[in-house]
């Protein structure tokens, strides 16, 4: 997706993302562990609206993120924070003068994650550290098998092999599963919007599209727990520290 329609996608997505961002919650939570203590400068990139960012202990912590909606609601969470609105691929940073960054569930929206891997690397400091979450081929799977198809239709993930190929020496890839539960199609879809998958399954037009539709929604609800419609996101947390000089 161009960077101008992610934009708009999570501008008009802003005012409603806290309350359905449950995975998201539950991932940076899983970040958050292994932030350290304190630190000097901290980023939060593709900070949305500030989740992690408002969490961070640092004598000096900024957000950056794409949307300017997104900016706007995290200003609410850490209103003693700087914002920058620029692009993750490009970032507006002087090099070594960060000692923290963390990036949850934002870089996969990069139409070329190594380039944003990159702009990582170069940003942190000597000694600094990047903890950055990605999700990972693998996930959707329920929905992959409903509907027929490798997930790849569905979102462009990088599988470990291809990660760890993008990654600096030294870098360490933790991989977990996290489930979630909706209550119906609907939220399901909704929830998937947040993380960057498209073209999930609709109604479809002509009897062989609408066929097929029932067969996918039959499928799915097949799937069904007590605790709702399951779906499986495989995430990567890849961790490295810049060399001391
Ligand atoms: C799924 S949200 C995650 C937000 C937040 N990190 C969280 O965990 O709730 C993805 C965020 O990445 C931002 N984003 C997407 N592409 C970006 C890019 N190329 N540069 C900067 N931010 C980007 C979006 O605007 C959005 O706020």
């Amino acid at each position: 997706m161009a960077l101008a329609d992610v934009a708009r996608a999570f501008g008009s997505a802003a005012r409603q993302y806290d309350s359905r961002a449950h995975l998201q919650q539950q991932v940076a939570d899983w970040l958050l562990e292994a932030v350290p203590a304190r630190v000097n400068t901290a980023l939060d990139l593709g900070c949305g609206t500030g989740y992690c960012l408002a969490r961070l202990n640092a004598q000096k912590r900024f957000g950056l993120d794409i949307s300017r909606a997104m900016l706007l609601e995290a200003r609410q969470k850490a209103p003693d924070c700087p914002f920058i609105q620029a692009d993750a691929q490009h970032l507006p940073l002087a090099t070594g003068s960060v000692d923290l960054l963390v990036s949850s569930l934002a870089l996969q929206w990069c139409s070329d994650l190594s380039l944003a891997l990159g702009e990582v690397d170069r940003v942190l400091a000597p000694g600094g550290q990047a903890l950055l979450t990605v999700p990972l081929a693998g996930s959707l799977n329920e929905l992959a098998s409903a509907w027929g198809k490798s997930q790849g239709h569905l979102l462009a993930m990088p599988d470990e092999n291809n990660l760890a190929a993008m990654l600096p020496t030294g870098a360490r890839l933790k991989v977990k599963d996290f489930v979630v539960h909706f209550d119906d199609l609907t939220a399901l879809r909704q929830s998937l919007k947040g993380i960057g998958a498209h073209h999930v399954p609709g109604r479809a037009q002509g009897l062989t599209g609408k066929a097929r539709y029932r067969q996918f929604v039959a499928a799915i609800e097949a799937k069904r727990t007590p605790l709702g419609l399951p779906l499986t996101y495989r995430i990567g947390l890849i961790s490295w520290q810049n060399a001391f000089l």
